[in-house]
């Protein structure tokens, strides 16, 4: 790993390789945690090379390691019911792991729930189909917000208000991340652009979703750039 600071707003960061290993971020809002995303794509713009895979084949090493120094700067971690479907995930103990679904169908063995039960989160409507509540309660903590989908701000308060979550690492996949931004909830952007092409009209972006109405769109701040030989690591901030 040799990563080349090519720009960065903080005229404090350490040295390159130590990239994410103390990221200062503002205060949270009162209401809920402040929300980091965190996502790799291809230049142009696709977040899978092949439907219902993981990621981990999108990024290199170095990707990876940002990853979970990155999740080292959170208290908790958020993903979309798929991107859990998915495969394995693993997660430090100490981090709180949350999912939403309004299906129930969830991996319940998955390292996800099993590696720390008493910090695992799932948030789910009213509308859970019977029958999936108690076994999941029997992996984690099963919260019930919204009526037929998941009703993301109050969910958010949750997390900060019974958790004492203050920072939010949101790991996708592209669905989840189109109802935060939809919310207005992204408060920053890690994207990490792999060099590599592949297409495709129907593979998902970093945010899929219905997206902001007419030509609306969140303005973002460019805060860094590193690379490691091809690889480009952004981090942008919402303005606010
Ligand atoms: N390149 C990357 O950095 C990256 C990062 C993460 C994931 N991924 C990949 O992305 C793929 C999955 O992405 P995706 O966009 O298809 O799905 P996703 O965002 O991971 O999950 C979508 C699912 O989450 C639940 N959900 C989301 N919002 C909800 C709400 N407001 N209320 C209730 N439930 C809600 C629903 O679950 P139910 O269906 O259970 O109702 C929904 O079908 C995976 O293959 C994963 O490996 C890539």
């Amino acid at each position: 790993m040799t990563i080349e600071r090519l720009y960065d707003t903080d005229t404090g960061a350490g040295i390159p390789d130590a990239l994410y290993d103390h990221v200062v971020f503002p205060d949270p809002p009162s209401d809920r945690p402040y929300v980091f995303a965190n996502m790799v794509a291809t230049v142009d713009g696709k977040t899978l090379l092949e439907p219902n895979r993981t990621a981990r084949d999108l990024g290199s090493d170095t990707d990876q390691r940002l990853l979970r120094r990155l999740e080292a700067n959170a208290d908790g971690i958020i993903v979309g019911a798929t991107t859990l479907r998915s495969g394995p995930l693993i997660f430090a103990p100490r981090l709180w792991r949350m999912t939403l679904t309004t299906t129930g169908d969830l991996p319940l063995n998955n390292r996800f729930f099993t590696d720390a039960p008493e910090r695992a989160v799932v948030f789910a409507p009213l509308s859970l189909p019977t029958g999936r509540a108690s076994r999941i309660n029997e992996v984690a903590k099963l919260r019930f917000v919204g009526d037929t989908a998941v009703d993301l701000p109050e969910a958010l308060r949750i997390a900060r208000n019974e958790f004492g979550i203050q920072t939010l690492a949101l790991e996708g996949g592209a669905k989840l991340n189109g109802s935060f931004l939809e919310n207005d909830l992204i408060d920053e952007m890690f994207l990490t652009v792999a060099p590599k092409l592949k297409g495709s009209s129907t593979l998902p972006t970093a945010i899929d979703g219905v997206g902001l109405p007419g030509g609306e769109h969140r303005a973002l701040t460019l805060v860094s750039i590193y690379r490691d030989g091809d690889e480009l690591y952004l981090r942008y901030r919402a303005q606010r």
